[in-house]
């Protein structure tokens, strides 16, 4: 791999651009600016002065992509942090108002590879799982830190893992001798604690589900994702998109739930008499139901078989 490049393929990138409307001159954030994919494609759409606010909590991507997308200048500005601080980017580049703003949320290809990481399960290495390697706790603080009760809720809330339990006194017991420090100490602990399988082995790894919790606490994925759209709800010109891609269902309840209240405005009981908050709708769903990835991109790149694309559009105050 020469530097810069990334072995990321984005997801659903036609179908993203053509949702986010991308035309000349437009201003865009891309809030997970990872191998820089999708961002590529929109400065493609939005020659020759379009301009990409690219964010990224991982400082190597960021340095990688401003490599490999050179050749676009000033027209791709970053920021290294989270997308929760999304309003503070666009400030940083007098971003007031945006045409765009897309959500490719998770981890890309080139962090599942690195084994510096841990994310892979099956490439293994040292059990971090930061976005952000320059500030807060890894996995491997986490396991060597909460207790049975804290693991447990972690796994049940965020991996959604029926045998949390079991695992978290597994992690336990195994850390009263020796560190839990590797991807690969943590997949064999997970697959000793569950119960034995019968039937054809799955192609989901057994230690899935305990991963992406991990994942999800430590990089605190999920408010992020919360802080970031409310952000991008202030941030969106009038007829301005917002696209957003998910992997799992934690994360796709978040944006149908945000989608729905701004498309609804009014937090009045729905048993009010009549409405007392005056708030009004400032989103209007743009598809009903998520898109998904056809059976070809599917077979071309298979991590695009969970993807779910929700596009809402900026309505005009009223007057
Ligand atoms: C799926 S990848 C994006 C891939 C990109 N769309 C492409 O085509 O190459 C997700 C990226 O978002 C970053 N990320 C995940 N959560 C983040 C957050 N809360 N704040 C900032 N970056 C985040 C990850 O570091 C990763 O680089």
């Amino acid at each position: 791999m020469t530097t810069g490049a990334t072995v990321h393929r984005p997801v659903l990138l036609k179908e993203t651009l053509e949702a986010l409307m991308v035309h000349r001159s437009g201003r865009y954030i891309d809030a997970n600016l990872g191998g820089g994919g999708h961002t590529e494609a929109i400065l493609t759409a939005s020659s020759p002065d379009g301009v990409v606010l690219g964010i990224d909590a991982d400082a190597q991507a960021i340095a990688a992509t401003r490599e490999r997308l050179a050749a676009f200048g000033e027209r791709l500005r970053t920021f290294h942090g989270s997308s929760a601080r999304l309003s503070e980017a666009a400030d940083a580049v007098d971003f007031d108002a945006v045409d765009g703003v897309i959500f490719d949320l998770g981890l890309s290809s080139d962090q599942l590879v690195d084994q510096t990481r841990g994310f892979g399960i099956r490439a293994g290495g040292t059990l971090d799982l930061r976005f952000d390697v320059s500030r807060g706790e890894s996995a491997a603080d986490l396991l060597a830190l909460l207790d049975v009760r804290e693991l447990q809720a972690i796994f049940r809330n965020y991996g959604e893992e029926p045998h949390a339990t079991r695992i978290a006194r597994a992690i336990v017991a195994a850390r009263a001798t020796t560190p839990i420090t590797t991807s690969e100490q943590l997949s064999a602990l997970v697959e000793a604690a569950l119960p034995k399988r019968y039937g054809p082995p799955s192609r989901i790894h057994p230690a899935t589900r305990v991963f992406q919790a991990l994942r999800i606490a430590v990089n605190d994925e999920l408010g992020a994702l919360r802080i970031a759209l409310a952000a991008t709800l202030s941030r969106l010109s009038v007829g301005g998109r917002v696209a957003v891609l998910t992997y799992h269902s934690l994360e796709d309840r978040i944006v149908k739930q945000a989608f729905a209240a701004a498309v609804r405005g009014c937090i009045c009981p729905p048993r009010a008499p009549a409405c007392a908050c005056g708030l009004q709708p400032t989103l209007r769903l743009v598809n009903k139901k998520p898109i998904t990835a056809s059976p070809e991109e599917i077979a071309e790149n298979p991590r695009s078989r969970s993807a779910k694309l929700r596009v809402a559009e900026r309505l005009a105050a009223a007057a």
